[in-house]
């Protein structure tokens, strides 16, 4: 059994976090079957990703702490490793993906989160980075992607005390884009993946290596990694068309992704 579930609708790939039962905590098999499931995305069709979590309650509470309990130090690190290195794969990830936070986004939850190119949240979505009263820092990335996205001493305001962020005061910080209802959720988070999509994949594609990149260099050489990046669109079907179709005042034919 999966605690990942994933379908598609169109060009849209929806991952659903699936262990309900623990408010789908991530353990050891979370993160393989996450990963599995990445790595099954058909990237030739599907041109935006969401991630949400099972139920009613929780996007996800954290990290397993059942499973953390009794762990030595270089098991915790381990376990972070992993966690770090499949949060960048996602973070890296080819095409975007939205994080449609139904719930509690807690300590490793809120980290999935942040790793995601784009937030929004239901009314009852919770933030926080509880780990200091754990006894341990945020593991798969939360000390060094939070204060990159927001407010310097708001991040660590909720570093040192893990102070419980709710949707509303979530958007006033800039963790999530918007905020919904909970039935809204996912018809939102649907719209805005469709509207990724139906942009030319490669120019999105290229645009989420751009800033990525750009984010951990300097201006000059993110201007670079942008030349590099502008080279993909050029030529390609789709530019031809969308740009001969506005020289010829006509809508463009569907985008390929070629
Ligand atoms: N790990 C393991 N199990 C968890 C869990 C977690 N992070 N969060 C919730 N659960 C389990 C509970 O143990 C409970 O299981 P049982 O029914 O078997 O007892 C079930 O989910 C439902 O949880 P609650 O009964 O506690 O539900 P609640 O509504 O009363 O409270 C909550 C919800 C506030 C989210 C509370 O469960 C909670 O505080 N969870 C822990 C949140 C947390 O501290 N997360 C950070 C983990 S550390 C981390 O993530 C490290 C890292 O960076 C990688």
């Amino acid at each position: 059994m999966s605690f990942v579930e994933y379908k598609t609708e169109g060009h849209v790939g929806i991952i659903t976090m699936s262990r309900e039962k623990a408010l789908n905590a991530i353990n050891d098999q979370v993160l393989d079957d996450l990963e599995a499931v990445l790595d099954g995305v058909d990237l030739e069709n599907i041109r935006a990703l969401i991630i949400t979590g099972a139920g009613k309650k929780a996007f996800v509470a954290g990290a397993d702490i059942a499973s953390m309990a009794d762990m030595p130090s270089e098991d915790g690190v381990k376990f972070g490793r992993k966690g770090n290195e499949l949060f960048l794969k996602i973070e890296r990830f080819p095409i975007p993906i939205v994080a449609a936070v139904n719930g509690f986004a807690l300590g490793g939850g809120c980290e999935l989160a942040l790793a995601c190119d784009i937030r929004i949240a239901s009314d009852n979505a919770m933030f926080a980075l509880p780990e200091t009263g754990l006894g341990i820092i945020p593991s798969f990335g939360g000390t060094q992607r939070l204060p990159r996205l927001i407010n310097v001493g708001i991040a660590k305001e909720m570093l040192y005390t893990g102070r419980r962020v709710m949707a509303d005061e979530a958007l006033k910080f800039g963790i999530v884009n918007a905020v919904y209802t909970q039935d809204e959720l996912m018809d939102k988070a649907m719209e805005l993946a469709n509207r990724i999509a139906s942009k030319a994949p490669i120019g999105v594609r290229a645009a989420k290596a751009a800033v990525n990149g750009g984010l951990q260099v300097s201006i000059d050489e993110g201007i670079e990694i942008e030349l590099e990046n502008s080279a993909k669109g050029f030529g390609s079907q789709d530019q031809r068309n969308a740009m001969h179709a506005f020289v010829e005042k006509r809508k463009p034919d569907p985008f390929i992704n070629k």
